[in-house]
């Protein structure tokens, strides 16, 4: 089939898709679920150890039947091929994306037995640096996709650590450095630095004040000890003085924000030990089986793709909230904006045309119950509804429960956050009509003026989106299995868009600019730049303090 008819065809069901909204847009969540008794179980999905339940979204049969026409006329299965045989599915950089294969264990991928090896150095190594009470601090130092995944990954998982606690420094500012080091023992610190071009500023800034930190205290000969670096530039991290044994590759076709499988999981290693970061990697290759072949319509990733493009592209909403009722996800809203915005924030199609259609709506997050306490009064009554995405852990962090902790005990403690995270939805959705606002009022026994004059800031309009995904525990599996389906998500999501979601170039023009930014509040010189900025050098410089 030609490109033109591929795209006329992608065209025309996209045009079948948005035509669904006439029918849906002002459809009412509680009459959908009131017609239909079945509805959980339709819009409803378990695979392994996760369960996703869609029903509260404004979809029906037609809905989905439509929007996985569109899947099929954007070809989601022949990129999911692409993807998994390692194919140039990130063309404008020339580059397979073959994550998959660092945690396939049989995969047959050429690459892979390079990924299998530096995984069995990375295993050795962070035997060693567990054994005996080694290191009591691993302090790992990247930024974007050399260190979310990492960071989102220990502090999941923090109580199976046995004693090595892992801090992460990413921003270039010396108030994140001390925070990083306070009270540590240089002795018993490792570093990891992890840079796939190992030229990024912010994180060699940190690695060399890291460095004049070991050397300072320990000297010189000590940074060897307590240096490890993981790019696909070992040349770079060798001549800043690690030596090759503690050097780890990774490759060009391992894309920052789909690298944590790879040694940059070193920290994760290091700081849960190399069986739990199996697990990890295992939990992820199980859901990549399932994205390989389950149909469309019964496939997690691709289902929670198509919801995006519902909620987004058909019913308008440009934001999603992810709410994860775990405060040990509390990374996640965070990890998902690198993973999902920089992945799929692109104007342009891969043939290099106008999108036409928004992407990659802003994710905005915070864990379950505080984002209750801070923006889901918008939420509940804001004039444009933002679709919530709920993570839960069904059950709590065994290790902390057999402690047996003061107060209420974390299982009770988990009741009640379990409980809100169920009312948010069922509140969303529900809504308080003008008659029950009315009769809770009366029940509260106010006087009938006041009922009159409180009536429109009681009511809740509801009928608002919310999609919950439920992992059976939160332990290195079943992360594994969360992550990847994210991952897989955002791949599907950029394949309905048609753009790539392997590259960054939008992150390219900042990181220039700041070379002449630098020269600016040195010199003062404004030269080609504008008022606003060379007024802004005037200022800060004005106010810097010798
Ligand atoms: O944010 C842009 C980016 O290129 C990310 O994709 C990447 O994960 C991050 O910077 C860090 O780059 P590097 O690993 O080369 O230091």
């Amino acid at each position: 089939m030609s490109s033109q008819t591929d795209s006329r065809r992608r065209e025309a069901a996209w045009q079948t898709v948005e035509r669904q909204r006439a029918r849906l847009a002002k459809a009412s969540l509680r009459a959908l679920f009131a017609a239909d008794s079945k509805r959980f179980a339709r819009f409803s999905l378990t695979y392994d150890g996760l369960f996703l339940d869609y029903s509260k979204n404004r979809i029906d049969g037609k809905a989905i039947a439509a929007l996985l026409r569109l899947a099929r006329a954007a070809d989601v299965a022949g990129w999911r091929k692409r993807l998994f045989a390692g194919d140039l599915v990130n063309a404008t950089e020339g580059r397979a994306a073959l994550h998959t294969a660092l945690r396939d264990p049989a995969s047959r991928a050429k690459e892979a037995a390079a990924a299998r090896a530096t995984l069995a150095r990375v295993r050795a190594f962070a035997d060693q640096a567990r054994r005996k009470g080694r290191f009591t601090h691993v302090v790992h130092i990247g930024i974007g996709g050399s260190l979310l995944g990492p960071k989102l990954a220990c502090q999941a998982l923090a109580p199976e650590t046995n004693g090595i606690e892992a801090r992460f420094l990413s921003n270039v500012d010396g108030a994140d450095f001390a925070r990083a080091v306070r009270g540590l023992d240089p002795v018993k610190t490792l570093f990891v630095v992890v840079s796939k071009t190992f030229t990024t500023e912010e994180t060699l800034a940190n690695a060399r004040a890291a460095r004049d930190w070991i050397a300072g205290r320990l000297g010189q000969a000590a940074v060897a000890r307590h240096f490890a670096a993981v790019t696909a530039a070992p040349d770079r991290a060798e001549a800043f003085g690690i030596p090759r044994a503690a050097i780890f590759e990774f490759w060009d076709w391992v894309g920052g924000r789909f690298s944590l499988w790879s040694a940059v999981g070193l920290t994760c290693a290091v700081a849960f030990g190399p069986d739990r970061f199996a697990q990890m990697l295992a939990g992820a290759h199980a859901l990549d089986r399932h994205f390989r072949a389950a149909p469309l319509g019964r496939n997690l990733p691709v289902l929670l793709a198509l919801l995006d493009v519902w909620n987004g592209n058909v019913l308008g909403h440009r934001a999603r909230a992810v709410i994860p009722y775990d405060s040990r996800l509390a990374l996640l809203p965070e990890y998902l904006q690198q993973l999902e915005m920089e992945s799929n924030g692109k104007s342009v199609t891969r043939e290099g045309l106008a999108v036409g259609r928004a992407t990659a709506p802003v994710v905005v997050g915070a864990p379950g119950t505080d984002a209750q306490h801070t923006f889901f009064q918008m939420l509940h009554q804001g004039p444009d509804p933002v679709p919530a995405e709920f993570v839960v852990a069904v059950s709590g962090a065994r290790r902390a429960q057999d402690r047996g902790e003061p107060g209420p005990g974390p299982k009770t403690q988990r009741a009640i956050l379990l409980a809100h995270l169920l009312a948010q939805g069922e509140a969303l959705m529900r809504g308080r009509n003008a008659a029950e606002a009315r009769a809770a009022m009366r029940a509260e026994g106010l006087s009938a003026a006041d009922i009159r004059r409180l009536l429109p800031h009681r009511v809740f309009p509801g009928n608002r989106p919310s999609t919950t995904i439920l992992l059976r525990r939160l332990d290195p599996y079943h992360l594994g299995l969360l992550l990847a389906l994210y991952e897989h998500k955002t791949f599907v999501l950029g394949v309905l868009w048609d753009v790539n979601s392997f590259d960054q170039w939008g992150v390219e023009l900042g990181k220039k600019l700041a070379g002449g930014t630098a020269r600016l509040l040195k010199d003062g010189k404004a030269g080609a730049h504008d008022s606003s900025t060379a007024g802004l050098a005037r200022k800060i410089r004005a106010w810097s303090t010798p």
